[in-house]
């Protein structure tokens, strides 16, 4: 017996890296066993900041799906679908957009902060500012229980909430509040010791091959004050013992003392991790390398899904008609 339903989505903005690995996909992998899980490629969500060109969102919507199943997500065990294939998102979002204040949308965190980032693009748009009503309208037509999300989103989570008290106090009792679950968030940094971006170029994407990674590891950033091999090194401000602490946790102890020590170099403490990350990613590799041969599977997965979140997003859209008296 599973212990709820759990929803999630991702944007299908390009090669997923590491850092989105540890920050949520190794969790989804994780939930798959004990919850019925919905994992969505959010589309429309790419929209918001990417509408002005759409050319690459297909190929990205197909290698999303394939980073999924490469990372260990079962489309036996969990559904898979396309936000875009489900119109009763569509719908539901125009429904809360009626009741929901302006002033909600216009002081979550995330609003503001993207605006000031994002100086290049023109996201002054009704469909930016409106789109915490859409994840709301993504979640709550499942009536999920949990939504798996990292801290960043906490705020977009409550503003669900808000929607849904207010749908049911408006109309009646229809969404349950769905609980945030949240992600013990592992920090990896990008290859040069900053923050991983895929607009920095210091990702490792979970599609690089063996050889990639090794190359990519090689040319990380240490201790930079450490110049001989026996100079002691400070592994604090180490990329190189970043990566270790997340592959290779049960060496930390050894490789924090030999390294203050000066007797470890550097070349070797690469070649080591080197190793250990190509064992853990090989295996993620060659099941991409395995669905790369077979073009049909990732389209005919989706479909099934789509198949089955909208037998449930159909059902919940009866009830809120009905309970808003807009079922003529
Ligand atoms: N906002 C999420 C992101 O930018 C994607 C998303 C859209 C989502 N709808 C959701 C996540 C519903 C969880 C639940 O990554
Ligand atoms: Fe970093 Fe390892 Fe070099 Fe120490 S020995 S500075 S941990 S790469």
């Amino acid at each position: 017996m599973k212990k709820g339903a759990v929803l999630s989505g991702m944007r299908p903005t390009g090669a997923l890296h590491l850092g989105n690995y540890f920050g949520a996909l190794e969790n989804w992998v994780k939930l798959q066993d004990e919850f019925d899980c919905y994992f969505f490629v959010a589309d429309w969500h790419a929209l918001t900041t990417g509408y002005e060109d759409t050319s690459d969102i297909k190929n990205n919507i197909k290698d999303l799906v394939i980073d999924w199943i490469s990372a260990g997500l079962d489309p036996e065990k969990c559904v898979f679908f396309l936000q875009s294939s489900i119109m009763e998102h569509a719908e539901l979002h125009l429904l809360f957009s009626m009741s929901t204040p302006l002033s909600w949308l216009l002081r979550c965190p995330t609003y503001k902060d993207q605006l000031a980032q994002m100086k290049d693009k023109n996201i002054t748009t009704y469909g930016f500012l409106g789109y915490p009503c859409l994840q709301a309208a993504d979640i709550l037509i499942y009536k999920a229980d949990f939504v798996p999300v990292g801290e960043d989103q906490l705020p977009h989570l409550e503003l669900t909430r808000e929607i849904a008290r207010r749908f049911n106090s408006l109309y009646g009792e229809v969404f349950p509040e769905p609980q945030p679950k949240l992600t013990k968030a592992k920090v990896l940094p990008g290859t040069d010791g900053r923050k991983m971006s895929k607009s920095y170029g210091n990702t490792i994407a979970l599609s690089d091959s063996p050889e990639v990674v090794k190359k990519k590891v090689s040319t990380m950033i240490t201790d930079v004050a450490r110049i001989r091999k026996d100079d002691p090194g400070h592994p604090d401000v180490c990329t190189v013992y970043a990566f270790h602490k997340i592959f290779n946790e049960s060496e930390i102890p050894e490789i924090d003392t030999q390294c203050r020590a000066g007797s470890i170099g550097c070349v070797q403490c690469k070649r080591n991790l080197s190793n250990i990350m190509v064992d853990y990613l090989t295996p993620i590799y060659e099941r991409r390398q395995e669905i790369l041969n077979k073009p049909e599977f990732i389209r005919e997965i989706i479909q099934n899904g789509n198949e089955k979140a909208k037998l449930t997003a159909k059902k919940t859209m009866e009830e809120v008609r009905k309970a808003m008296k807009i079922d003529w």
